[in-house]
């Protein structure tokens, strides 16, 4: 179980987490879902008991991972961004020697079991130089899963991955949820929507949505959206007429016309069409677009 309130944390006097606050239960896949820079690493780490929250109350599978980070660290299975390599080790060695620095009780039976699980056992005599990316980040997850931990935390386990690995990472990650609580993070709308049961978006170091992913369809969708062609005067002068009509929110160029943004419940399409014709223009063209869930998250996070 995860309880993170108030949770601020700073690199001198850069803030990278602005005071979140978020719980992730037993059995549920948590998606922290935000672009580059958005605060997703800095918030595993602290997570982890890797490094300490500068204000905010961090607890994990019971523990506060300022106060209590050696007992948070038994209880957390952490794949990071990039998986530290040991080259020289195999692969059993490798897992083997995280299930020991975890002081697991059984470590080679464990050891064995996890590579059976993550299908490495014919693998497991293999250099971990010489694994391609794809089963690295396998042995990611047997390394994060050997001391079977209560809590799981996975910080873009797909990145750098070819399509099929894709497939199969997250589909391990959507079984771990049986048995963990799972928190993972992806620049990637549509991974967050497949992988996760409930999704919050980060966004400098905020959370800026949060629900599941349909509940956020719903809460995130914004107004109406129009698209707009018209004749009979500059475009400058059309934009700028637009911008005035009661509940437009954006005005974008788009290819002869224009993007109209409504505002969440405004209903635009009458007034656009009434002030375009009363100030003298043709009209050639007013429909609606549609807006997939993908441009509205990069409305959300920016477009940057
Ligand atoms: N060790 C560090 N020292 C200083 N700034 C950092 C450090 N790590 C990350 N940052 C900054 O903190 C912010 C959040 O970074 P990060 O947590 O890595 O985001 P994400 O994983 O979402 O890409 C970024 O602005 C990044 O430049
Ligand atoms: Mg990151």
């Amino acid at each position: 179980m995860i309880e993170v309130r108030n949770f601020t944390k700073r690199y001198g006097v850069h803030l990278a987490v602005d005071n979140i606050s978020f719980d992730a239960q037993p059995g549920e896949i948590v998606g922290l879902l935000g672009p580059n820079g958005a605060g997703k690493t800095t918030t595993m780490r602290v997570l982890t008991g890797y490094m300490p929250p500068t204000s905010g109350s961090v607890r994990v599978a019971g523990h506060d991972v300022m106060t209590e980070s050696l007992e948070v660290r038994k209880r957390v299975g952490y794949l990071p961004e990039r998986v530290p390599v040991y080259p020289d080790m195999t692969v059993r060695e490798f897992v083997q020697f995280w299930a020991k620095l975890r002081g697991v009780k059984k470590p080679n039976t464990q050891t064995d079991a996890v590579l059976a699980r993550f299908n490495l056992t014919d693998r497991k005599n293999m250099l971990v130089r010489s694994l391609s990316k794809g089963l690295r980040q396998r042995l990611g997850l047997a390394q994060a899963l050997v001391h079977n931990p209560e809590v799981v935390i996975l910080d873009e386990p797909t990145i750098g991955i070819d399509p099929q690995q894709v497939i199969e990472v997250r589909e391990n990650v959507r079984q771990l949820a049986k048995e963990h609580t799972v928190l993972f993070s992806t620049h990637i709308l549509s991974e967050a929507e497949q992988v996760c049961d409930r999704v919050l978006i980060i966004r400098k170091g905020q959370i800026v949505a949060a629900g599941r992913p349909d509940e956020l369809r719903q809460q995130l969708q914004p107004g109406e959206n129009l698209y707009i062609a018209a004749d009979g005067g500059s475009k400058a002068a059309l934009q700028q007429m637009l911008m005035t009509v009661p509940g437009v929110s954006a005005v974008e160029a788009q290819g002869d016309g224009f993007i109209v943004r409504g505002d969440l419940g405004a209903n635009i399409r009458g007034a656009i069409s009434g002030q375009v014709t009363q100030a003298g223009y043709t009209l050639l063209e007013l429909r609606p677009v549609a807006m997939t869930l993908e441009d509205i998250f990069l409305d959300i996070v920016g477009r940057a």
